[in-house]
């Protein structure tokens, strides 16, 4: 997948930026304050259609704009000329692929595939479930035609079930909501133990690549309810307990994978940097899977990929990345000796100051 035209508007302080990027390397640099993650949260947006670092759209919309506008002119997995076209004023979205309105976000960004790499992408390794959850979830968004309506019926089910515990409602009415996300909750898991399994080689590459002193890892993968029952049977049998708390404790839900490191090593014993480093690994793996099943490498977009690496292991991951020959976007706030070699390799460098974009090369 290939960007060649990024327009974003209103969106916090950038203002008319406008970007026609390489196929290769982009950087994107300037100081603090200066509108580089906010480029790359507008790409992440078009992909995920939620920002990494707000809960919600309308805090993206500038104090002084009505509203932000994002378009996007790229080649698809296939090769195929698309657009995308986001546009937010409070509460409202307004979105448009290939030129025609599209009601539904999910449908609008679908085309659109980029993995985005951030400083708190840490918080994949060393942060809780749902950061994990996500991540396996957007691949399968993109590998799986069904999963996104398979994973709504099983979060419509779920809530209606927590609505029914909280309410005191008795087994027969909870029983259907059971079985719904008994038949939904079944494909979920399938996907996601298929998806920890296509993973599994490409981190290890990336691990032996980037990080070797860490040694032999592997990934794990938990479903969310124990092992021996099925999920309909563990939730008849969780009622009383579920009924206490007032929330389903079993299910997809809870599922999880971790990153098993060899010996006695801990999560908690990795240091920052190497915490990063398996982060960022999980995320070329996951690029990786992507394009065994697309066909193409996705868009990298790397927010201060640099902090916390030293010159290193930056290298290898910057090796790494050029060589799958996929675009990469990188922001960082200045030039040092670190980034010389890949200054002279990107075919495009953009200087981003006070919410605007010029470019250098
Ligand atoms: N909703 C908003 N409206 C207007 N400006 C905003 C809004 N939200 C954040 N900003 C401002 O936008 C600017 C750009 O922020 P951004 O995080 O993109 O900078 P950056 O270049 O990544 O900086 P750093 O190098 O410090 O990470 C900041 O000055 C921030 O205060
Ligand atoms: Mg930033």
């Amino acid at each position: 997948m290939k960007v060649e035209l990024l327009r974003v508007d209103g969106l916090r302080s950038l203002v008319a930026a406008d970007l026609t990027l390489d196929a290769g390397f982009n950087l994107l640099v300037g100081g603090n304050g200066a509108g580089k993650t906010s480029l790359v949260e507008a790409l992440h947006l078009c992909g995920h259609g939620r920002s990494f670092r707000s809960a919600t759209p309308d805090a993206l919309i500038g104090h002084d704009a009505p509203g932000f506008s994002i378009f996007v002119r790229f080649q698809d997995a296939q090769g195929r000329a698309r657009q995308l076209g986001l546009g937010r004023t409070p509460g409202t979205w307004s979105l448009r692929l290939d030129g025609d309105p599209v009601s539904l976000l999910s449908d609008c960004i679908q085309p659109f595939a980029v993995v985005s790499i951030e400083p708190e992408a840490c918080g994949l390794v060393s942060g809780p479930g749902e950061g994990r959850r996500r991540f396996l979830d957007w691949l399968l968004f993109h590998v799986e035609p069904d999963f996104t309506a398979v994973a709504r019926r099983y979060q419509r089910a779920l809530k209606q079930r927590n609505a029914g515990l909280r309410a005191g409602a008795g087994g027969p009415e909870l029983l259907a909501w059971e079985q719904e996300m008994a038949a939904s909750g079944g494909a979920i898991d399938v996907w996601r133990r298929q998806a920890v399994d296509q993973l599994q080689a490409p981190m290890v590459e990336a691990l032996e690549a980037v990080l070797p002193s860490l040694g032999d890892c592997s990934l794990t993968y938990r479903r969310g309810w124990p092992a021996e029952m099925g999920l309909l049977e563990a939730l008849e049998e969780g009622r009383g307990s579920d009924r206490e708390r007032g929330f389903s404790q079993r299910g997809p839900h809870r599922g999880d994978w971790r990153l098993r490191l060899p010996g006695a090593l801990e999560q908690q014993d990795l240091s920052r940097g190497q915490t990063k480093l398996a982060s960022v690994c999980a995320h070329l793996a996951q690029a990786a899977v992507l394009r065994q099943r697309l066909g193409a490498w996705p868009l990298f977009a790397c927010d201060d990929l640099g902090s916390e690496l030293d010159p290193v292991h930056l290298g290898r991951v910057l090796a790494w990345l050029q060589a799958t020959g996929a675009q990469v976007v990188l922001t960082l706030t200045h030039l040092d000796a670190r980034w010389d070699a890949w200054r002279q390799q990107s075919s495009r460098v953009f200087h981003v100051e006070q919410g605007r974009v010029r470019p250098l090369l």
